[in-house]
């Protein structure tokens, strides 16, 4: 028999654990439909401000052997132009979060409140990018991460997950306070911090001259910080860093991760990642008689 893929995220099903990360070609509802319609279990908008964000200009990528490093300072055009895009993602049939960001805790609610008309099944805060001024403040504060979960609940009903930083410092602290502040889920982990240097001219190669990094270099890091908030609370983990083979989808998920977030992996290999993952997963867990995702995270 076929090892069962689909996983509860929040007490919602997903087909299978593969979630599209914020950022990544979720700039439109064709786009993000496109994602589910390729495989995804879920799929994250980028993040969406109350007004337009302009981002920061080029360069604002650049590639490394084993990972990006980007500072594209979250350019999205504003929570009215996006309900429509959120509404057309939501034709298919993958489970659809909705990334928020802001420069206050007010700003959250606010940016919530507008979209709420497009019904999204989850809200993802993104309180930890590190290419705008302040935008890991509150995912180094408790005090600030469950401030801004209780203002986040208290307008809308739907499932709602912290997107903490692998730069947090005080991690379980934030995990636990806003886990205890009502939220339903984390999403670990945003970029960390990073930079890179030009070799002929030594000034910074981005224009923003600091960014975050991502992919194949961030697995070990993110996996340490699953596993880490995994043993402080019992909220649902979106595993994201570095995954791009099942074998990285299963560590995720034995480190503590109930579904796993692909985003660099996307744009290095395009959005036949999500199905591969998931296929491959497939094959480790029929070869070590894993009758469903839960059994991984205790059996490896
Ligand atoms: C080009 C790019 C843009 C991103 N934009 C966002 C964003 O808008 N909001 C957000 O929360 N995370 C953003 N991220 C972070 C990713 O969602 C993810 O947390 C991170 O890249 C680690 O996963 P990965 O190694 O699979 O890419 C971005 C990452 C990249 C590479």
């Amino acid at each position: 028999m076929k090892p069962e893929l689909s996983t509860n995220l929040c007490g919602i099903k997903l087909d299978n654990p593969t979630v599209l990360a914020s950022g990544i070609i979720g700039n439109t509802g064709e786009l993000l439909k496109r994602v589910g319609d390729e495989g995804a279990g879920a799929v994250t908008t980028k993040s969406i401000s109350l007004k337009p964000w302009e981002g920061h200009p080029s360069p604002n990528v650049v590639e490394l052997k084993n990972g990006l490093l980007n500072a594209m300072g979250l350019p999205n055009p504003g929570a009215e132009e996006f309900i429509e895009e959120i509404k057309i993602a939501k034709e298919g049939d993958a489970l659809v979060i909705v990334s928020v960001v802001e420069s206050s805790i007010q700003g959250y609610a606010d940016v919530i409140s507008v979209l709420e008309s497009a019904e999204p099944d989850m809200y993802e805060l993104n309180a930890s990018c590190p290419n705008v001024k302040g935008g890991q403040d509150i995912s180094r504060s408790p005090e600030l991460a469950g401030k801004l979960l209780e203002k986040a609940c208290s307008v809308t009903n739907a499932p709602i997950s912290f997107k903490i930083s692998p730069d947090a410092g005080k991690l379980t602290d934030v995990a636990r306070a806003v886990d205890e502040a009502g939220a339903s889920a984390i999403t670990a982990v945003n970029t960390l911090p990073a930079k890179a240097i030009d070799s002929k001219t030594n000034l910074p190669i981005l224009s923003n001259t600091r960014g975050g990094l991502s992919g194949e270099l961030l697995r070990p890091i993110a996996l340490r910080c699953v596993s880490e908030i995994s043993d402080a609370v019992e909220i649902p983990i979106i595993g994201t860093g570095g995954v791009s083979t099942g074998q990285h989808a299963a560590e995720m998920i034995s480190a503590g991760a109930r579904a796993v977030g692909i985003g660099t992996a996307v744009w290095h290999h395009g959005v036949g990642v999500f199905k591969k993952v998931s296929d491959e997963l497939s094959s480790i867990m029929e070869s070590r008689g894993f009758e469903n995702v839960g059994a991984i995270e205790h059996g490896i």
